[in-house]
């Protein structure tokens, strides 16, 4: 795990820059290319890397990869709404414990969920909470950003009342030999390393969760807390363990008409 030093501002000292300094207890230096630092352009926060050829990491519910997803991922057939079990009829109130950079809570909002995030590492709940701000400029961005609210703490330190369905992706040790992990996932296990604990989570998850607990796995990986699930969802990259607890039936849950 690495500790990060540093908020890179490139442009003057504002006091957005400060507080979020003093709240990160992160040292502002003037532009520097050759460490690993959050870097705020002005205009929106991202992880800075050195050695990254891809550029920074932020996180962007407006243009890119998360609206083309959006708009032609697939919908309700998408694996992670399938196993949270999203249909136009069933929007369950989600839970999601481990936020990260918010993608897959994203894809449930944008299906009409309502998802409370989860994130306890501050310097990935800082770039999630820029993101959701940032969703403001895009009308349609900013309708699914409303359906999320963001929460800074340990999920299995939280006192709760129970979700329909808690949503669990802890982070699971890179695999040497993958070549083409993503940016982002590289970027996560300098900053936040592996999530030794996440086996306490799913006991935390089963307490807190009504209807369903999910949990994505990478493909081949134990079943968390060595506790098998009901039902796998197995898919090209990864897998989503299923541990139900009642059925999932129309009626009982908000449905896109509103009912
Ligand atoms: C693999 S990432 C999640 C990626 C996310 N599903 C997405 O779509 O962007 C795991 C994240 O969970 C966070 N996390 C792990 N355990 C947690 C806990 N007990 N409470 C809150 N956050 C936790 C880590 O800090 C990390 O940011």
């Amino acid at each position: 795990m690495v500790t990060l030093r540093h908020l890179i501002n490139a442009e003057e000292q504002d006091s957005l820059v400060s507080e979020l300094a003093a709240e990160l207890a992160l040292e502002v230096v003037a532009q520097s290319e050759d460490e690993l630092a959050l870097r705020w352009s002005g205009e929106r926060l991202s992880l800075h890397f050195p050695q990254q050829q891809q550029g920074d990491v932020f996180v962007d519910f407006v243009g890119g990869a998360m609206q083309y997803r959006v708009k032609h991922g697939g919908g309700f057939g998408q694996a992670v709404a399938k196993a949270c079990g999203l249909s136009p009829r069933v929007l369950p109130k989600v839970l999601d414990m481990t936020a990260g950079l918010g993608r897959d809570g994203f894809v449930l909002a944008s299906l009409g969920s309502e998802v409370t995030l989860v994130e306890r590492q501050p310097i990935v709940h800082a770039l999630l909470a820029d993101g959701l701000k940032r969703a403001s400029v895009s009308e349609e961005a900013q309708a699914i950003a409303q359906r999320l609210s963001l929460v800074k703490a340990d999920a299995s330190e939280l006192a709760l009342q129970p979700f329909e369905v808690v949503y669990l992706d802890p982070m699971f040790p890179e695999r040497k030999k993958s070549a083409a992990v993503k940016k982002e996932m590289t970027a996560f296990h300098q900053l936040v390393g592996t999530d030794d604990d996440a086996d306490i989570l799913l006991t935390k998850a089963l307490e807190l969760a009504s209807h369903r607990v999910v949990v994505k796995r990478p493909k081949g990986a134990p079943f968390l807390a060595n506790r098998k699930p009901s039902q796998s969802l197995t898919g090209k990259s990864g897998r989503f363990d299923i541990y139900a607890i009642r059925s999932m039936a129309p009626g009982k849950f908000r449905s896109s008409d509103g009912e």
